[in-house]
This record gives structure tokens, C-alpha cells and sequence, in this order.
């Protein structure tokens, strides 16, 4: 398994990785056209030429950018995907720059073993504090270069 930035030519397998997930309201829907116009944001994981995993890094503020659509297949879950793609998160956000990185979500041991800490985030808006009265808003402060 890779983890390697995505392209437009990946906006259809992580649709419907994202697709997946989108019913029971872990994570909100994505149009084929956002992802594609949005591909240099986001990893994707890829086994045997598939891609199993994506993530996307969602501009927030100048030094504040967000962790959303996270989806590992079903089938490839639990074999350190996830954590594959948050750790190329982070180093994508370390590159462009941001001092700190959030995830609103309901999987609060996911986020906490990967050094997240529930936190306020004062920035984020009034639409997305309707959603946080629901999930946890989970944050980390990346330190300036890895190892
Ligand atoms: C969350 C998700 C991305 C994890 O991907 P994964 O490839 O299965 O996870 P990994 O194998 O890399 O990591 C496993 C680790 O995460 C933990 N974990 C993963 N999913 C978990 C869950 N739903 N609840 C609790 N812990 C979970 C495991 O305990 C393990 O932790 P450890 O290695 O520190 O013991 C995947 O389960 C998924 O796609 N879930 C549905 C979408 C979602 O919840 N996205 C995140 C919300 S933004």
C-alpha cells in the first residue's frame, strides 16, 4: 500500500469511498466536480492499483486547515490505512505551511491515538458549530519538520 497525492483521474473511486460513508452522517457528501477541481488537496491510498483510502486537506485559515472525507474501504480497515493517510496529511499540511490541523468526528479514539486533543476552535463558523454540537472538534499542533 501507497499513499501518494490524488489527480482528477481518482474524483470517481474516492466519491465512492466518500459515498460510503455519507448515509449514516460521518461524512458529508462531495461532488464529483469538487474533488476533481480539488484533487491537489487530497492523498489517496492505493493497494494492488486500487485506491482504498483518501483524505482530503481542507484549506480553513492561513494557519488552520481541516482534516475531512477520511474513508478507508471496509474491506481494507484495520491494517493501518487511516493512519497512513493522516500521517501524509500532516506532512502535506506541515509543507503548506499550517501550524495546526482539525477534525470534527464522531471517532474520538481514532483522532486521540493520533495525538488530536478535543479543543475549541474559535474560527469555525456558525454552520459548523451546528454540526460540532453533535461530533467532536478534535486538533493538533504540527511541530515544524518530522523527526
Ligand atoms: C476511521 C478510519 C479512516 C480508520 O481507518 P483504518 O485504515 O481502519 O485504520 P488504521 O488501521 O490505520 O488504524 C487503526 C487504528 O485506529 C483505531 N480505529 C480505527 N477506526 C476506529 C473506530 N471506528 N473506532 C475506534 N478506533 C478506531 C484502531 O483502534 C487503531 O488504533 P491503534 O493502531 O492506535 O490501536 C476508517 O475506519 C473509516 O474509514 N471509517 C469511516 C469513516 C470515518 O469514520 N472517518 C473519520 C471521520 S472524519
Amino acid at each position: 500500500m501507497i499513499t501518494r497525492p490524488a489527480t482528477a483521474a481518482d474524483a470517481a473511486a474516492i466519491k465512492s469511498l466518500i459515498d460510503l460513508y455519507v448515509p449514516a452522517g460521518t461524512l458529508l457528501p462531495r461532488t464529483l466536480t469538487f474533488i476533481a477541481e480539488h484533487a491537489h488537496d487530497f492523498i489517496v491510498a492505493v493497494e494492488d492499483g486500487r485506491v482504498v483510502g483518501c483524505v482530503h486537506l481542507d484549506d480553513y485559515a492561513p494557519s488552520l486547515a481541516e482534516v475531512r472525507s477520511l474513508a478507508v474501504d471496509p474491506k481494507a480497515q484495520g491494517s493501518g490505512i487511516g493512519i497512513a493517510l493522516l500521517d501524509a496529511l500532516e506532512e502535506l499540511a506541515r509543507v503548506r505551511g499550517y501550524t495546526t490541523i482539525f477534525a470534527v468526528s464522531n471517532n474520538d479514539v481514532f483522532f486521540r491515538r493520533r495525538g488530536f486533543v478535543e479543543r475549541d476552535i474559535p474560527e469555525l463558523n456558525r454552520e459548523r458549530s451546528e454540526v460540532s454540537r453533535f461530533k467532536g472538534v478534535y486538533a493538533k499542533d504540527l511541530t515544524a519538520a518530522r523527526g
